[in-house]
């Protein structure tokens, strides 16, 4: 991977789409404050100085029913570097990266990631990954509900976690479905009673496993249902 590096940037996702568009590909796009930060469904991100806020720039020869894989190996990495932090990071389905707040499926957020992609219905042309972390960030300066690897464990070596982030990223892009795995053993959300909010309708359940593509499966009280996207809340 090539890196990019921007002390101050409106979004990395937006400058990793910029070079999507000319034609880049295996480009990083780094910075160390977002003032335009964006998060999934349209929703604002907090991204002060001090963060880890990253953009990907890939262009696999998969169809895009396996993008998802992706992500998730943007948070298994991701997991990975900030446990090496000092932090009990796990996931939550299906890409969100979280430290547990006791032990009923309760959590801080860590991480978020915005994927973004373009391409045919049978073949992709650039994949954006952008996992955003909040890393040497006060909890003040955070959202409701987030915390940050100072807050946890104390400050990390950025430059560290970005070269441990990639390198992990690096080995599960030459073998996606090999995140399923590790995925697994890192979920929070396995074996929690989740409510998943879907394009079709809310379904609530136990979250039980997730697909090699990477949906989750519910035992839903009537019966096993497979759900490929949703916001995800976990229930007590
Ligand atoms: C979410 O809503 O949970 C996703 C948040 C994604 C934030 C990251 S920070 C790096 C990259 N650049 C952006 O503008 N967004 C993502």
């Amino acid at each position: 991977f090539s890196v990019e590096y921007h002390e101050t940037i409106g979004s990395t996702n937006t400058r990793a789409r910029e070079l999507a568009v000319d034609g880049a590909t295996d480009v990083v796009v780094l910075a160390d404050e977002q003032t335009g930060g964006r998060g999934r469904l349209e929703r604002e991100w907090t991204a002060p100085s001090g963060g880890v806020w990253l953009s990907i720039v890939v262009r696999p020869a998969i169809a895009p029913s396996r993008a998802p894989l992706y992500t998730l190996a943007a948070a298994v990495a991701t997991a990975k570097a900030a446990r090496e932090a000092g932090v009990d990071a796990r996931i939550k389905w299906p890409n969100d990266v979280v430290i547990p707040v006791g032990d009923e499926g309760d959590y801080r957020k860590l991480t978020g990631i915005l994927t973004e992609m373009e391409g045919e219905t049978d073949r992709i042309e650039w994949l954006i990954v952008g996992p955003g972390t909040n890393a040497n960030i006060d909890a003040e300066a955070l959202p409701e509900g987030a915390t940050s690897i100072r807050e946890e464990a104390g400050d990390v070596d950025r430059r560290r976690f970005v070269q441990r982030f990639l390198e992990e990223f690096d080995a599960y892009r030459s073998d996606l479905e090999s995140v399923v795995p590790d995925w697994r053993e890192l979920a929070l959300t396995l074996g929690q009673r989740v409510r998943v909010d879907r394009p079709a309708g809310e379904v609530v359940g136990e979250a039980v496993d997730i697909t090699e593509t990477g949906a989750l499966v519910l035992e839903a009280d009537d019966g096993r249902v497979t759900v490929a996207a949703g916001d995800c809340e976990h229930l007590r």
